[in-house]
C-alpha cells in the first residue's frame, strides 16, 4: 500500500496560499484596530494630499534630471494645479474628526487658512504656466514656491496625530 500523499499539483500550491492569506488577516484587523475609521471627506483630502505629495516628488525628480521624462512635466505641474484647485473644496465645514490631522484652527480662523492655501494655488498656477511654457527657470521658482506652501500650512493647521489616534 502506497502512503504518497495524493494531492494534485493545484492543491499543492493553493493550500500553502490560502494559508498565507488567512495568516494576513488578524495582521490586517489589528492594523485597522489602530485608529478611528476616518469620514469620506477626510479619506478624500488626505488622497489629494498625497497625490499633490506624489506629483510634486515626481516632478522634483523631472526638474533635478534625476529622471528623463521631459515630457512628462507638463501633466505633472498640470495635476499640481488641478489638485490645488479641488483642495478649496476638500475642508468642508466640521469635516475634521476621527482619524483627521486638520485642526480645528481650520474653520475657527478660516480667512488665515485661505490665505496658506492661496499660497499653495497661486504657486500652482505660475508652476503649471511656466511647465507648459517649457521655462525651466520660473519652473524651479514657481517649485519652491509650491514647497514652501505646503509647511506653511501644516505648520498652523495639520494636527501632529490624526484625532482619536
Ligand atoms: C492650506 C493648507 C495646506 C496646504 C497648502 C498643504 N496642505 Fe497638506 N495637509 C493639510 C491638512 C489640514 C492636512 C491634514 C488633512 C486631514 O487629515 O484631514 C494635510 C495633510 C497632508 C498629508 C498627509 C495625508 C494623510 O494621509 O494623512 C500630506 C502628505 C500632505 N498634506 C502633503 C502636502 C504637500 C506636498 C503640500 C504642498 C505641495 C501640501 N500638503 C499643502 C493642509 C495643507
Amino acid at each position: 500500500m502506497s502512503i504518497r500523499p495524493s494531492r494534485s499539483p493545484l492543491v499543492a500550491i493553493a493550500l500553502p496560499l490560502v494559508v498565507a492569506v488567512t495568516a494576513l488577516v488578524p495582521t490586517t484587523a489589528a492594523a485597522q484596530d489602530e485608529g478611528p475609521e476616518p469620514t469620506p471627506e477626510t479619506e478624500y483630502r488626505q488622497s489629494l494630499m498625497i497625490s499633490l505629495q506624489h506629483h510634486m516628488r515626481a516632478l522634483g525628480a523631472l526638474a533635478g534630471g534625476d529622471v528623463a521624462f521631459d515630457d512628462h512635466l507638463q501633466a505633472h505641474a498640470s495635476a499640481i494645479e488641478g489638485i490645488a484647485t479641488m483642495a478649496g473644496d476638500a475642508f468642508p465645514a466640521g469635516s475634521g474628526g476621527p482619524g483627521s490631522r486638520s485642526s480645528d484652527s481650520i474653520w475657527e480662523d478660516w480667512d488665515a487658512f485661505l490665505e496658506k492655501l492661496e499660497v499653495l494655488q497661486t504657486g500652482a498656477a505660475a508652476l503649471n504656466a511656466a511647465a507648459q511654457a517649457g521655462d525651466m527657470a520660473a519652473v524651479e521658482e514657481a517649485r519652491g514656491q509650491v514647497g514652501s506652501s505646503c509647511r506653511g500650512c501644516h505648520t498652523d493647521f495639520r494636527l501632529r496625530e490624526p484625532i482619536g489616534g
